[in-house]
């Protein structure tokens, strides 16, 4: 089965095609057209992202089906991101899809984006594949989940405010850097001297038993709130320049241990000995080493899998891959298939007892 991808549900329009059978599947092709216009705002203006995913998103999906050296008999089937997202720019997507599916006579498959996420790593790691413990970190979502099967999704844990990329493009906006911040902040940590700033671990602390509700779950509010005193107080001082690389290795520190110690725990307890990690945070090197050390020292043999650069970012790859999943299971949309702001993920199993 050959599955034409699209994604549009934020400010990467992007056409990817993805062939095979089960986990032997191949990424044929990738696109991503990526929107700098945002950079200009420092945040994705919506009304912007749909207009420019109206224009790129037919040439987008043509040099797809160019670079795979793939014409439309080829194609099995479109598998379309349809939720979560800017509602404006996921109808960009989904109605395309649906046009090309019917002027093609192929079916369409909407595709959960989070879910694309998971599959995203399995894509150049074929050992990325489940049981494992999933941690997805993007600009909109930060969620701890425990994968027993594709398809199987146990929710542990989420972000009670701001998702882990948002605390980083905030914190960059803080320090001066430009949007989206997360790489910057990376840059800058690596000259800053740990424990010259130190926060607190938001969320985090040796008394959180498992069943309790914050056992799994991450703020990332107040370390906002405190880089930006660390910040005034650095400002007032005169020092801003001279204390950004400790603030931002400070704040980093922080994010990443609380992520990193919710993470193990949580392999931990359903004894996982996989990581897989997902969405533009998981582009963050310091944020995979730290897991792995935590994994090795408590876990032994886990092995941590990060998605290369282009696969953790929001990409049509994963969503091709996603829908390839679920077409094999027979799924199928109608022409009804409509976006939606937010979404459960498909497959949401109870969280249930962990190991004994
Ligand atoms: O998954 P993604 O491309 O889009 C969303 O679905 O949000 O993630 C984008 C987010 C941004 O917040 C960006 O600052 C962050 O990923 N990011 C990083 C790094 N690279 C991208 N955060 C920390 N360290 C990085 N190296
Ligand atoms: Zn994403």
């Amino acid at each position: 089965m050959r599955v034409l991808g699209i994604e549009s549900s934020c400010d990467e329009t992007s056409a990817a095609i993805v062939s095979g059978t089960g986990d032997d599947a191949a990424l044929e092709s990738l696109t991503i057209l990526s929107q700098d216009v945002h950079a200009i705002f420092g945040g994705v203006v919506p009304e912007i992202a749909s207009r420019a995913h109206l224009t790129a998103i037919a040439p987008v999906v043509r040099h797809a089906l160019e670079q795979a050296g793939r014409g439309w008999a080829d194609i099995d089937a479109v598998a379309v991101t349809h939720a979560p997202g800017l509602v404006g720019a996921l109808l960009v997507g989904v109605s395309f899809a649906k046009s090309l599916a019917a002027a093609r006579g192929l079916p369409v498959l909407g595709v959960h984006h989070l879910e694309g996420h998971l599959f995203a790593t399995a894509l150049d790691d074929r050992a990325a594949v489940p049981p494992f413990t999933a941690l997805l970190v993007s600009g909109g979502h930060t969620m701890l989940l425990d994968v027993p099967a594709w398809g199987e999704y146990r929710l542990l844990g989420a972000t009670r405010d701001d998702a882990a990329g948002e605390a980083f493009d905030k914190v960059a906006k803080l320090l001066g850097l430009p949007y989206p911040g997360g790489r910057h902040i990376e840059t800058l940590a690596r000259e800053g001297t740990p424990g010259r700033v130190r926060f607190a671990r938001p969320m985090l602390n040796g008394g959180q038993r498992p069943g309790d509700d914050d056992y799994y779950d991450v703020s990332f509010s107040g370390l906002k709130t405190a880089v930006l005193h660390a910040v005034r107080d650095a400002e007032a001082r005169g020092a801003r320049d001279a204390d950004a690389p400790h603030i931002a290795r400070g704040f980093q520190d922080a994010l990443i241990e609380t992520l990193a110690a919710k993470t193990v725990r949580a392999a931990e307890a359903f004894g996982r000995t996989r990581i897989v990690l997902g969405g533009g945070v998981a582009c963050n090197r310091a944020l995979a080493a730290e897991i792995a050390r935590r994994a090795a020292e408590s876990l032994g043999a886990a092995a941590v899998h990060a998605p290369s650069p282009r696969l953790a970012t929001d990409n049509a790859a994963m969503i091709a891959r996603a829908g390839l999943f679920r077409l094999e299971r027979g799924e199928r949309s109608g022409y009804d298939l409509n976006a939606y702001a937010a979404l459960p993920i498909p497959g949401l199993v109870a969280p249930g007892a962990a190991r004994p």
